[in-house]
């Protein structure tokens, strides 16, 4: 693709780059609740990726599938991604996925994020379009079920990262999933442009941001969610298995403090035995939807759950999500000129 206006003059080419149709080879990953449509439609503009995540689009920012893309593409005719969070529990929620992936493929999405659960079914849509599909993978075990699934690209999800993180660092889980012949891309912890040319120059294809784009003019997070990133360290990501039944990566409230880190009793007896798993998995899966929506649109935060990784340590300040991918370009392309970036993963 050709740089156009306030796009970085050198493409910094990968495999990512070379398969989503893009100039930097960076995403914004999907956020339920942060990703809304003006967020995507401004990291695509800049000339990254920005990935719709479905459920945020139309629950909590309140478009009708189709129309939420449609005003995403009257933003930017650039490429868009989305998240395909597969659900195998159950059918109804299964049913409206693949109608939503249905939908995106009809209005031109040609990248496909997916997570949890096999996506075979995805790959097998998406590949008789003609667009790829990159799986969110935390060891081993996952990236080869994704790659004996079809999938054409990892995305590698280290213990830094916000939402369900893995628990491997970013090295060493490039070292574990890059031997299966596809591009891997990092995700979490990566707050700043010196953390995104590092992930480059690690062998990565490219990075996944999601906490650093919370903290944008474009994010209709609450002010005081963005405000809670910028002052946190990294020493205040906590994990809370509270709000799914497994960990989340929230900030250390006072909220929080008093509500501990585990699952109430009730929640891990039902989670244990066979016949009351999957009533628990859909009570944390509905009430989660619900309580993560208030939390992100609250504006006093004295009893929400604010998601962020251990990349808060690293943002100070709000900007602009165009701000952000083309400095994150310039550090990156200028790492690539001294020769240490990996131009070509
Ligand atoms: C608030 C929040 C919500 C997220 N929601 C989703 C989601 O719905 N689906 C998904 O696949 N990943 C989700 N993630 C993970 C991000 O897409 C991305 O992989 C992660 O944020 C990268 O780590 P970072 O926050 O350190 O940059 C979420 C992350 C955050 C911070």
């Amino acid at each position: 693709m050709a740089a156009g206006p306030g796009v970085t003059p050198r493409p910094l080419e990968t495999a990512l780059t070379r398969h989503a149709g893009i100039d930097v080879p960076l995403l914004c990953g999907a956020m339920y609740p942060c990703s809304n449509p003006e967020l995507v439609a401004a990291v695509s503009e800049a000339g990254a990726l920005g990935i719709v995540q479905p459920i945020s689009l139309t629950y909590v920012h309140g478009h009708e599938f189709r129309a939420g893309l449609r005003l995403i593409r009257q933003l930017t005719a650039r490429p868009i991604g989305m998240n395909a969070l597969i659900e195998q529990s159950s059918r109804t929620y299964r049913q409206r996925m693949e109608r939503w992936v249905d939908v995106a493929l009809e209005e031109g999405v040609r990248f496909f994020v997916t997570s949890l659960g096999n996506p075979r079914w995805v790959a097998e849509r998406v590949h008789a379009a003609g667009g790829v599909v990159y799986h969110d993978v935390t060891e081993l075990k996952w990236a080869e079920k994704g790659r004996d699934a079809g999938v054409d690209g990892l995305i590698a999800v280290n213990r830094a990262a916000g939402g369900h993180p893995g628990t491997r660092d970013a090295a060493a889980l490039l070292e574990e999933v890059g031997g299966l012949g596809l591009p891997v891309v990092s995700a979490g912890g990566i707050g700043d442009e010196q953390a995104f040319a590092e992930a480059l120059r690690q062998g990565h294809a490219g990075a996944q941001l999601g906490t650093r784009f919370i903290a944008t003019e474009e994010c209709r997070a609450a002010p005081a969610y963005k405000q809670a990133i910028l002052d946190a360290t990294e020493d205040d990501i906590v994990l809370s298995k509270r709000i799914t039944g497994v960990p989340v990566a929230v900030i250390r409230t006072p909220y929080v403090e008093r509500a501990g880190l585990e699952a109430g009793a009730l929640a891990r007896w039902m989670l244990r035995h066979r016949r009351t798993r999957h009533l628990m998995r859909t009570i944390y899966a509905l009430r989660s939807i619900w309580q993560l929506k208030r939390a992100s649109l609250a504006e006093s935060g004295s009893h929400e759950y604010w998601q962020a990784g251990r990349s808060v340590g690293d943002i100070h300040a709000i900007e602009s999500a165009g701000d952000i991918v083309r400095r994150f370009a310039a550090a990156a392309s200028a790492e690539r000129e001294r020769g240490a970036v990996n131009s070509r993963p």
